[in-house]
């Protein structure tokens, strides 16, 4: 009855573990959930003022389809200052969130023949942007202890003459994994090679904790085929308000538009106003979410590894861990056997009321997903119902 297209995707695994702890929540269950891909904070005021003063002001109809010059300015102003990247309006696509953003580059850039390079782990929605184009996701490896940077080899190995794209996310959903310099300059070079277009999810680059972040298009001065897409979802907080937006070659942004234009019009005029504020305005909310986070970090990380059979790298980025759970499977608990990250994520729901994401939805068997946006308290109850909870495996 239904399109071939919509068979080939998969429904979004993180969102549906947010049902299902929505559910238990209104049968007044204390449920934990680490499953947010959210900042907890409530969004900075300053940008809620400007979201307010642009009803008022009667800025609520369609804007131009990319969005409003004056965002466009200030990503191109944002660009600039946080990320030493020299771009004009003409290079900006303002779209409804980072989601949306890279939804529609696959769409202009993709189609059936192509392969496209994706980093195992994933985020959930990279091969399905792929697959839903007709193209072929391509899965390379990475190296944990590395912070989850690439198994050059295999990524060599993967390319062929129909490899048309490579999606980086560093700081990556779900590792939190932050690719070092040398890392990124031995991927461009491959993807020049064989004439990739690099796309770098950018969407946590606020949210780095050892170090700076560099925006991918610093690596080259030719970055006609790189396409950097970030967001003010995490930065500010701002999930709900759907705004995302793309820097990059001017055909591609122009197709992007054009693709835009016939699906929602354009961005949501309020929205826009508010994240003109957000990324114009005082940063200074930026940085203290990232230092409560950074401080959850050290909590989440030392709180898994003290629990025995779990194996939890420290990850440099995002707010994800990613913790390695294989000792675990093929035990049983309450003499049922585990036998997958997936097992072991539910149960954990079913017997402690902790939501996480397993690694299975993310391509990766013997991980679960922890987000830390959450308080320290949440993050202490849920560490020592884990706790209690692999300690009755056997
Ligand atoms: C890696 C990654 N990219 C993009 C997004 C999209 O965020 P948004 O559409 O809210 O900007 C997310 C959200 O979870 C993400 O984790």
């Amino acid at each position: 009855m239904f399109s071939e297209r919509i068979n080939r995707i998969q429904p979004s695994a993180t969102l549906e573990m947010t049902a299902k702890a929505a559910e238990l929540r209104k049968q007044g269950i204390d449920v934990l959930n680490l499953s947010v891909g959210e900042p907890d904070f409530n969004t900075p005021q300053n940008i809620i003022d400007a979201a307010k003063k642009a009803i008022d002001l009667g800025h609520t109809k369609y804007t131009p389809g990319a969005g409003i010059l004056e965002l466009k300015e200030a990503a191109c102003y944002k660009l600039k200052r946080d990320n030493h990247l020299d771009y004009n309006p003409e290079n900006i696509i303002v779209s409804c969130g980072g989601k949306h953003s890279l939804y529609n580059a696959c769409q202009v850039l993709f189609e059936k023949g192509d392969e496209v390079i994706i980093f195992k782990p994933y985020w959930v929605s990279f091969p399905d942007f792929v697959s839903v184009t007709g193209a072929t996701p391509v899965f390379v490896n990475t190296i944990a202890k590395k912070q989850y940077e690439p198994d050059f080899s295999d990524l060599k190995n993967k390319i062929t003459s129909k490899t048309k794209a490579i999606i980086i996310n560093s700081p990556s959903n779900p590792t939190g994994g932050v690719w070092s310099d040398q890392a990124i300059l031995e991927t461009l070079e491959i993807a020049n090679k064989n004439d990739l277009w690099v796309f770098s999810d950018e969407c946590y680059e606020q949210l780095v904790y050892d170090g700076d972040f560099k925006s991918i298009a610093t690596f080259q001065n030719e970055k006609e085929k790189i396409l950097t897409f970030q967001s003010c979802s995490k930065t500010y907080s701002m999930t709900g308000w759907r705004i995302g937006y793309t820097a990059g070659n001017i055909e591609l942004i122009k197709a992007m538009s054009k693709l835009q234009g016939q699906s929602t019009s354009c961005p949501n005029s309020i929205a826009q106003y508010a994240a003109v504020e957000a990324l114009s305005g005082d940063q200074s909310t930026v940085s203290s979410m990232s230092n409560i986070f950074n401080k959850r970090r050290e909590l989440i990380v030392n709180g898994l590894n003290s629990i025995e059979g779990i194996k939890c790298e420290k990850p440099n980025g995002a707010f994800y861990v990613f913790p390695d759970i294989k000792s675990f499977i093929g035990k049983k608990f309450n003499g049922k056997v585990i036998n997958s990250s997936s097992d072991f994520s539910l149960q954990l729901l079913k017997d402690k009321y902790v939501v996480t994401v397993s690694g299975d939805a993310f391509g990766s068997a013997d991980n679960i997903r922890f987000s830390y946006a959450t308080s320290e308290q949440i993050i202490q109850k849920m560490l020592q119902r884990l706790k209690e909870f692999c300690f009755a495996i056997k």
